[in-house]
């Protein structure tokens, strides 16, 4: 069975409600491949308005972020429950600007799996190197350490509804894109990891996306490679126009 295609927007902290409806209702209106699922994952104040449009189906939302604990005294956090109650399905995990600077680690993240997960939600698991590790020839070792501590005893029947993004940080929001080839041995290795670990089924159908610098002008050349089924894209997310064209780029 061919892999899931999928186009993830990650609007990160941009655009007000009235704003990010908009964005929403003009890509509505584009023609897309339906087999391509386009997630967007939105502030999570946009969530319940953007999820009540009238949309094509593969439209889908998702949050950037959730608390591992599903309700309490957590104040300004957000649990699976939540999201699950306005039907949002996808849900971002350890994106590097959380990693970075709301110090999420490997093993909260391997919490924040399991909530989701037992919440239905799917999350949009992140992983990626820094330039540092990159020049010191340590980025697949860093990689595979990532999702190992954070999968921890998952089961594979759980991974295989996990979908993985490779955002190599020096990519992000840099302009600087991981060359075709560069993100085809990384996904590669993932899947071979995924494939050693729990087996060929899961590996060959876990989508892996790459995010870092996408852009209509890259998204066809890397979407092309074996291995990877997609983007998760920042800045390009937030113009209907070139998040048009990087939809229609597989
Ligand atoms: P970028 O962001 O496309 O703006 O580089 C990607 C991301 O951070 O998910």
């Amino acid at each position: 069975m061919r892999r899931k295609k999928i186009a993830a927007g990650n609007w990160k902290m941009n655009t007000t409600v009235p704003e990010g409806v908009k964005i929403v209702q003009d890509l509505g209106e584009g023609s897309f491949d339906i087999s391509v699922d386009i997630v967007i994952c939105a502030p999570a104040t946009h969530l319940d308005a953007l999820n009540q449009l009238e949309l094509p189906k593969n439209i889908l939302f998702g949050a950037q972020n959730m608390y591992h604990e599903t309700h309490g005294a957590y104040t300004g956090e957000i649990g699976a429950p939540m999201l699950q109650s306005i039907g949002i399905t996808h849900v971002i995990l350890g994106h590097s600007e959380r990693r970075e600077y709301f110090n999420e680690s490997n093993e909260m993240l391997g919490k924040k799996l399991r909530t989701a997960l037992d919440h239905e939600l799917i999350p949009i698991f992140c992983c990626g190197e820094s330039l540092a590790v990159r020049n010191a020839g340590a980025q697949n070792n860093h990689v595979i350490r990532q999702l190992k501590e954070s999968f921890g005893d998952l089961e594979g029947s759980e991974i295989a509804e996990i979908i993985i993004a490779y955002e190599p940080i020096w990519a992000i929001g840099t302009g600087e894109t991981a060359t075709p080839e560069q993100a085809q041995e990384m996904h590669c290795d993932i899947r071979e990891f995924l494939r050693s670990e729990y087996g060929s089924d899961v590996a060959d159908y876990v989508p892996i996306l790459y995010g870092g610098s996408v852009k209509p002008a890259n998204a066809k050349d890397i979407f092309a490679q074996e291995d990877v089924d997609g983007g998760l894209v920042g800045g390009a997310s937030l113009k209907v126009d070139s998040f048009a064209a990087i939809v229609n780029s597989f």
